[in-house]
Formats: C-alpha cells, structure tokens, sequence
C-alpha cells in the first residue's frame, strides 16, 4: 500500500473515502468547515442521534461539495476511555469497511487526535501517536487468505493518506511490522498439504532476501549427527522429511537473544491419534514458528541494534509403522533421557532439542520460546491471553511491558518447584507428559529444564493464534500472534532502537 501523509485539508483531499474519527457524543459543531460544505449532514446524523460516536460505530455519508467521494464517520468512543486498542480496533472497523466498499484510496483525517490531550501511560514516541495505532489497527485488519479461493474479491486499498503536518509519524515502521505479520499469518493458514516442513523452509529462506539474514538448514541427517533423538522421533511418523531452521540476524553486539518457535506443521497426535473432529485446525500448530520468522523478518528490517537468532524445528506429527510410541524412551540433544506417555505431547520434544542446540551453539544471552503447546492453555485463558513462564522474573516484566503496549496480552503462570515431581518417570530422567493436571505449567516445567540456568522464557500462545470468528482488525483464522508482542519486546531492549 501507498502512505502519504498529506497537510491537506479535509474538504481538498482526494479520496473514495473520508475517514473522520469522532468521540462519543460529539459537540454539534463537530467538523464545522465540512459540514457547512456539505449542507449540514454531520451535524445532522449527530442530532438525530443516529450517530453518536460510541466506540466502533460507523456511518457512512454521500456527500457533494468536497473532493472526497463519501464520508465515513467512526466512533471512538469516549474521549476519557481512549486507549491504544480502541484506537487499534476503529481503525480496523473503518479500513475493513472502506475496502468492502470497494474504496481504492482512503484519507483519514487526524484533527480530533491532534486536539487530544489524552496521554497514554505507555505509549512513547512521536506526538500525535493516536493516529498511529489507529492507521496499525486499520492495516491488520485488511488481511485476507485467498489463494485457494476460485473468485477474488475486489483490489483492496491502493492508497492511504494520513491529513497531518507531522512528516515524521513513525508509519512505516508500523508497515513493516504489519507486512510481518501477515507473511506469519500466510504461513499458518496455509493447510498442511503445501506448508510442508521443506515448504516452510523454502519460506524461511526467502528471508535471506534482507542480506542482514543467514539462514541455514538442517536436514534429518545432520540433526541426527547432533543426537537431536526427541526431534527426530516425532519425525519419524512422517514421509515429509524434517527440517531444522535455523536463521541469524546480527544487528548489534554480544551473545545473542534465541527465539525458537514450534513448527509442527500438522499434529495428528502420532499414535496417541487426536479425536477426528476439529482435527482440521492443528495446521496452526506451527504458528509459534511463523511468528519467529515474522519477528526476524520485521527486526531485520527494521534494523534493530539486537542479536537474534531464530530457531524453528518443523515437522509433522503423524502415525505410521515407523512412527515413535508411548514407552519409547529417547535421548536428547543435551543428553537427557525422555520416557514418552503420549506421542501427542510432541511440541516440546522438538522444542527441548531446539533449546539444547541453541545453548550448545550459542550460549545466548536468553531464550523465548513461542509455541502452541497445550490444550490446557485456551482451557486456562481462552483466547485471551498467552500464558507465559520463565525463569528469569526481570526479562518476564519486560514481556509485560511489551505485552501491555500491543494488547498482544499474556498472563504468568507460576513454574513451582513441586511440578517437577510431575514428570518423573521410572526408566528415564522425565516423562514428556504428566497427566492432566496443571498440564499447561508441566509442558513449561519440561522446558524448563532443557533450559538450565540460562534466562529463559516459555510463550503457549495455543488459545491466541486462531480466531474462531472476526475481531476488528484480526480475521477470522491464523492470527499472527507473537509478532507485534516480540519485536516491540525487542524494541524495547535497545532504547535508541525506536
Ligand atoms: N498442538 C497441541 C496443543 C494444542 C491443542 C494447540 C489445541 C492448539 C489447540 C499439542 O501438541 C498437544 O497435543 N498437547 C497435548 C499434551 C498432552 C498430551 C499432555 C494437550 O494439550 O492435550
Ligand atoms: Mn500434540
Ligand atoms: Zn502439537
């Protein structure tokens, strides 16, 4: 998409549609010069109380005397209420529209934001950040999945025209990191028929396009050199043949930050077979590996002064006469012993080695790990939040900090020392599943200790990255979670970075 900022005024602006943002229960005067253009229409749907400005409401006007073909007015709600999100949500519910319209260029009109003396606890940054959230939130909302789809829909935004004098409003950024998080919702939507492990490390490796990016692949033989045997085994199901990405960005200085993310890009279950319905949905099993390569992808380009380096097993879990089974007992990267209870708690197997090589290989400076790990996790938190758990308290507040300026939320979990009794088994050092208690904090505590001592953090984003039905500006289906909430947490890491 085009984005200019443009100091025009409203009635000059060129435009299919006019976006013009108004808080609840708008003085009657509101717009005044446009309304005098147009005849009165604004005050007009005001008084009559059709619309009040309530958050999310839209109207749409016809109107002749100004440059812009139609106008569509999108309440904020109340001024006092105002927040990033809702900012973020009527942003998508105006763009959205607009482009169900069949509107090509849209302006959006930033007066009452710059008339704003509302302050918000945690946004930094440039003046005038309200129209910021309110372009991001509506550049979400414009994704749609429709490849496999015999009839297009219509073009979409061609052209987006932000009214402001402020040149320096930081909208390219928000791009990038939105371009970011669709390539990780492509990737998750994509059914597991054509997201094949090499298919997604053909995706990985597209991003070596950003010659600030390695990418390096290993195939099945040399993670079996490394004695990656708990990746390996959930492998084995499978006639696709694993792959284990592993991507490098060098922006700064020191050891680096690992971000590794769980890429099963279908979970049957293996032998301990899934239930056949809503089997379907667990091609988004590898949406925590799509988010680290959104985050690697937007961090890179964004030239962000951090080290990262991106790991992301994929592989297919499936049932065959070659496929792992309940008993089995497999040995890891690290050495540890794992006795398997169930092939179907499969993500952290392929995690534990993806820890394990990333302490092996790059004595990094931390760990996030970002994965749909457990049912247990949307039992716990519904769609709401990412449960998360660590060992390092300090960087899980930076999380928070993260967490709380996307809305990209997460909940702490405790990781107590008595979950560890949960996982002992009697013919190895652990089992990989301990029954259905607390099974969103055991699947953590197995991560746990792969990770040691190094500052580690576990993200089950299993409740967050599907969408049943529609929010303002996520879409029905993969979500792209993680994106936004990484690389501002990274953001975050080097001030000067911004
Ligand atoms: N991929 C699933 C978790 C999942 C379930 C993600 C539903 C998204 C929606 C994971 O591999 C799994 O099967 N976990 C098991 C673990 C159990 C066997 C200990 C679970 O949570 O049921
Ligand atoms: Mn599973
Ligand atoms: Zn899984």
């Amino acid at each position: 998409m085009n984005i200019v900022i443009k100091d025009t005024a409203e009635e000059a602006v060129r435009a299919d549609v006019l976006v013009l943002p108004c808080f609840e229960n708008p003085p009657s005067d509101i717009y005044a010069d446009i309304n005098a253009i147009i005849g009165g229409l604004i005050a007009k749907v005001i008084n009559t109380k059709e619309f009040t400005g309530k958050h999310n409401q839209l109207t749409l006007l016809h109107a002749h005397g100004i440059n812009a073909s139609r106008i569509l007015m999108i309440g904020l709600g109340k001024q006092a209420e105002l927040t990033p999100e809702r900012l973020r949500q009527a942003g998508g519910k105006a763009f959205s529209y607009a482009r169900d319209l069949g509107c090509s260029d849209i302006a959006v009109s930033t007066m009452q934001f710059r008339t704003t003396l509302q302050e918000f606890a945690i946004a930094t940054g440039a003046k005038n950040k309200q129209v910021v959230y309110f372009v991001e939130g509506g550049l979400l909302s414009l994704y749609r999945f429709e490849k496999y789809k015999k009839k297009e829909n219509g073009k979409g935004l061609a052209t987006l025209i932000v009214l402001d004098d402020d040149k320096g409003l930081p909208l390219k950024k928000i791009e990038t990191v939105v371009s970011a998080v669709m390539f990780a919702r492509d990737l998750v939507n994509t059914p597991s028929n054509d997201m094949t492990p090499t298919a997604l490390s053909v995706a990985a490796q597209s991003l070596a396009e950003n010659k600030k990016i390695k990418v390096k692949i290993l195939e099945e033989r040399d993670t079996k050199k490394e004695g990656m045997g708990a990746y390996l085994a959930v492998a084995r199901g499978s006639a696709e043949p694993p792959k284990f990405i592993v991507l490098e960005y060098k922006g700064g200085k020191g050891a680096p930050l690992v971000l590794i993310g769980k890429a099963i890009t279908f979970d049957s279950g293996g032998i301990s077979i899934k239930p056949a319905e809503g089997m379907e949905k667990m091609k988004y099993d590898m949406a925590g590996g799509s988010a680290v390569l959104g985050v690697i992808k937007a961090a890179a380009a964004l030239g962000l002064p951090v080290n990262l380096v991106g790991i992301v097993p994929a592989t297919e879990n499936l049932p065959s006469g070659t496929a792992f089974k309940p008993g089995d007992v497999l040995r890891a990267v690290n050495g540890l012993t794992i006795e398997i209870i169930s092939t179907d708690a499969e993500g952290r197997l392929i995690l534990a080695d993806a820890i394990g090589y990333a302490l092996k290989y790059y004595s990094p400076k931390a760990v996030i790990d970002i994965a749909t790990l457990t049912g247990a996790c949307s039992i716990a938190l519904g769609n709401e939040a990412i449960a998360m758990m660590g060992n390092d308290q300090d960087l899980m507040e930076q999380v928070k900090r993260a967490s709380e300026e996307t809305y990209e939320r997460v909940w702490q979990m405790p990781l107590y020392d008595e979950y560890k009794d949960y996982l002992k088994s009697d013919v190895a050092d652990m089992k990989n599943a301990g029954g259905r208690k607390g099974s969103l904090v055991t699947a953590a505590y197995f991560l746990k200790e792969f990770a040691g001592t190094t500052p580690w953090i576990h993200l089950d984003i299993a409740g967050t990255a599907w969408n049943e039905k529609d929010k303002p500006y996520i879409p029905k289906g993969a979500t792209g979670i993680g994106v936004r909430l990484l690389v501002t947490f990274l953001e975050g890491l080097c001030p000067a970075g911004k």
